[in-house]
């Protein structure tokens, strides 16, 4: 059984909190978000989608196939609100084959700067504290992500670490994950291995010269167990440790699994400049409550 917490009140983590965030590498905070605030939440994902035009777009995001890695769109959403398809939304011919509600794999990657109604959820003060109790001195937000994990065609995420994609030295990423809707393991939740984020970066994914790579690090396989279910019930936020494995399911179920994921890192580390997520000079990182 996974221990789980009620968020604490002001955000600030008490002892227990931090003992066990030290030694599974996450947490599972209970009452995060309120039901109105989901619901709220819920609402603008599916507005962003009406007002988004899938032909603008074939860009298909599937992290079991790199080949989106070469992609201007994936590259330049660092930035932008973009949308991402799951990549069973198409038939053999191009063509989506359901509607693009149903259809949409992930929204970012910068909702927490520039969507009127996900900034200012992110930029959460309770987060901040939360962040700094956890060890990050000066937690700035470099990624936002609606994660929709559809019914019946919501892909995999395999086995990886955060810090692969977001490498500040030392490594500080950090992930706050939110359940939009309830998460279990028949709909796709997060799976983890308590205290597997003791280890070392097994690679990153950054660009080497003008394209993007993924260098091995360390060739150990990241882990051999599938790790334990953290369900989570509307509203929880599971923070997520950058050096933790962890992956979700395939959603074949009928109902979706909606999230929203923040990434924080320290601005006292050293982001690596060669990381694939770019912002504009005039974006800069803000704090949780900047
Ligand atoms: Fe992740």
């Amino acid at each position: 059984m996974t221990r789980r917490f009620p968020f604490p009140h002001d955000g600030r983590p008490d002892q227990a909190i931090r003992d066990a965030y030290e030694a599974d590498g996450f947490l599972v905070l209970e009452g995060f978000a309120s039901r109105e605030t989901c619901a709220a939440l819920r609402q603008r994902v599916r507005d962003l989608i009406d007002g988004f035009d899938p032909e603008s777009v074939r860009s298909v995001f599937s992290t079991t196939d790199q080949a989106h890695a070469r992609d201007r769109y994936f590259r330049e959403s660092g930035d932008e609100i973009r949308f991402f398809f799951e990549a069973q939304a198409f038939g053999t011919d191009g063509r989506l084959v359901r509607d693009k509600q149903g259809a949409i794999n992930k929204i970012g990657h910068a909702l927490h700067d520039l969507d009127p109604v996900f900034a200012p959820f992110s930029h959460d003060p309770r987060l901040g504290r939360l962040a700094e109790g956890l060890g990050l001195a000066d937690p700035g937000l470099v990624q936002s992500m609606v994660i929709a994990k559809p019914a019946f065609i919501g892909g995999e995420v395999g086995m990886h670490q955060d810090a692969t994609f977001l490498y500040t030295e030392p490594s500080t990423v950090t992930g706050f994950w939110i359940a939009l809707e309830e998460a279990t393991a028949e709909n796709g939740c997060l799976f983890a291995p308590p205290g597997g984020h003791r280890t070392t970066l097994r690679e990153r994914f950054h660009y080497r010269g003008g394209d993007l790579v993924k260098t091995t690090l360390d060739p150990a396989p990241l882990e051999d167990e599938v790790g334990v279910a953290l369900e989570a019930p509307e509203g929880t936020l599971v923070v997520l440790h950058g050096l933790l494995p962890h992956r979700s399911g395939p959603n074949t179920s009928p109902r979706s699994r909606l999230a929203y994921a923040l990434h924080a890192v320290d601005r006292a580390a050293g982001w690596a400049p060669d990381n694939w997520l770019r912002r504009r000079a005039d974006m800069p990182v803000r704090g949780f409550d900047g």
